[in-house]
């Protein structure tokens, strides 16, 4: 037998070290050797919970599915790993130390009959890899990450660019990410969207990490079925939802209100609705769909729930984009997209979504002595229903290229959860690295057209209100 036994003393209130800790599923960030890890049972962590977490090896990896034995809150969890090769047994304890936490990590391994002999030649590299797992622990549970900079500096771009929008692209960008350990626990998060797609997958994963969330939809039977199957994955009871069709005016209207008649302070907005339209359409309010949903609709909820925004402690706003925004230079006349036999769906797309990028920044600039922090996201290419239903050429040709539905809202779950998303604003992510808001010189637009679309959306906030 090889018993690794390390200390650590951290910073952190003992509630979060314990809640990072026994997500296991954490230890791909900051265990020297995990490389992926997963819970396989449902729920939230507690005995009979399991995880399959996958190590490297000097050649190759071993896949360990682990058992949580013991669980007593903010005290210990002991956890039981089994591969072909060994099994192992994780005994973790926290003690409040001052305003410190102490983690006293435990691992015992038990090798199998055919691999005992060799033990004595692991034993160093062992203790080697021991050490180095809970200073990355340390060092995760410190937080102090720097954000991440875009690699290549210089000109801008455009196909160098695209290529990343692949699922190719997170996976080398995924290489870069820092531990995401800060606390997001009873943060009470807006998405709007959430019934499939991005929103479900960033509903999901801001479940696991315990924050109270409000999901915006506008089916009654798909908001059950969200809700339910999220509450049973998660064990996170914290989830209601309102209905609202979002490209209806009257109802974005009725929705800010009972938000804000029911008072809850607002930690993260996230305005990820979205479609593609074709061919083009109005809505029963007379506005032109993408307009009205892609646009209108995220400015007139974000500004009503402003004031929840500022009762938060670090609020934060996050609006979806799309790497379509490339190719349109904002002109606030064709923004309702009249443009007769020439419409275009995916340009009608890509103006509302470089309008939304203008407005995420302007906002940002405006709300800064408000203390509310608003950025962009684009998810690349993932493949989701609304990519199937509205785009199938597009997703046929591409589909071995295309993100899963948790890879494209990686930087959407991070810019709601980590620390360091909180310090900047005003800016556009990929993979949770800052990226240019054009890659075209022909797409800037005047300092003019930025304020003629501020007062363009506060007419048309007033005159459809
Ligand atoms: N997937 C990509 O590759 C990609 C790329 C760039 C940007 N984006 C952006 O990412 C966001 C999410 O896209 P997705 O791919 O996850 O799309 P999705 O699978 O179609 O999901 C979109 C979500 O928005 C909801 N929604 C649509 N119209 C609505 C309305 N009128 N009122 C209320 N909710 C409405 C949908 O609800 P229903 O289920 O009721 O339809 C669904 O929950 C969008 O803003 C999209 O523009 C996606």
């Amino acid at each position: 037998m090889i018993v690794l036994h390390e200390t650590a003393e951290v910073a952190r209130p003992i509630g979060e070290v314990f809640a990072y800790v026994s997500d296991f599923t954490t230890t791909a960030e900051w265990d020297s050797t995990a490389l992926r890890a997963r819970q396989t049972t449902p729920g939230d962590v507690t005995v009979g919970t399991e995880f399959e977490v996958v190590c490297a090896l000097p050649v190759g990896t071993v896949t360990l599915q682990y058992h949580v034995e013991t669980l007593e809150i903010d005290d210990i969890i002991v956890l039981r790993g089994v591969c072909n090769f060994f099994h192992v047994t994780d005994t973790i304890t926290f003690r409040k130390s001052g305003r410190q936490t102490k983690v006293d990590y435990k691992a015992m391994f038990t090798f199998s009959p055919a691999i005992r002999p060799l033990e004595g030649f692991f034993k160093v590299g062992m203790e080697k890899m021991g050490r180095k797992s809970v200073e990355g622990l340390a060092c995760a549970l410190e937080d102090q990450f720097p954000l991440s900079l875009p690699e290549r500096e210089g000109r801008e771009k455009l196909f160098p660019e695209v290529s990343l929008f692949t699922r190719l692209g997170y996976h080398f960008g995924r290489k870069r990410f820092h531990p995401m350990s800060a606390s997001i626990k009873g943060q009470h998060i807006v998405i709007t969207g959430s019934s499939a797609g991005l929103g479900y997958a960033t509903a999901k994963a801001l479940a696991r990490r315990g924050a109270h969330l409000t999901l915006v939809m506008r089916d009654k039977a798909k908001a059950d079925a969200a809700i339910e199957a999220l509450q049973s994955s998660t064990g996170n009871k914290e989830i209601r939802y309102e209905l609202a069709d979002l490209s209806l005016m009257r109802d974005v209207e009725s929705l800010v209100k009972k938000l804000r008649r029911r008072g809850h302070a607002i930690d993260v907005l996230i305005n990820n609705a979205g479609a593609l339209f074709n061919p083009r359409a109005e809505t029963i309010e007379g506005l032109e769909k993408s307009f009205a949903l892609l646009l209108l609709s995220p400015y007139r909820l974000t500004e009503g729930l402003k004031p929840l925004l500022k009762k938060a402690t670090a609020p934060r706003v996050i609006n979806i984009v799309s790497g379509g925004m490339y190719t349109q230079k904002l002109d606030v006349d064709t923004l309702q997209n009249d443009d007769g036999e020439k419409y275009s769906g995916s340009i009608a797309y890509a103006r509302e979504k470089r309008a939304l990028m203008v407005l995420t920044e302007e906002w940002a600039r405006a709300w800064a002595e408000d203390g509310i922090v608003v950025n962009a996201m684009h998810p690349g290419w993932a493949d989701t229903p609304g990519v199937q239903s509205a785009l199938p050429e597009f997703r046929c040709v591409m589909r071995a290229l295309l993100r899963s539905p948790e890879e494209g809202a990686d930087t959407i779950v991070w810019l709601a959860a980590a620390r360091e998303a909180g310090l900047v604003s005003g800016k556009l992510f990929l993979d949770r690295e800052i990226r240019k808001t054009h890659l075209l010189k022909k797409t800037r637009e005047s300092v003019a057209e930025r304020s003629k679309l501020l007062d363009f959306l506060s007419d048309k906030a007033d005159t459809t209100s």
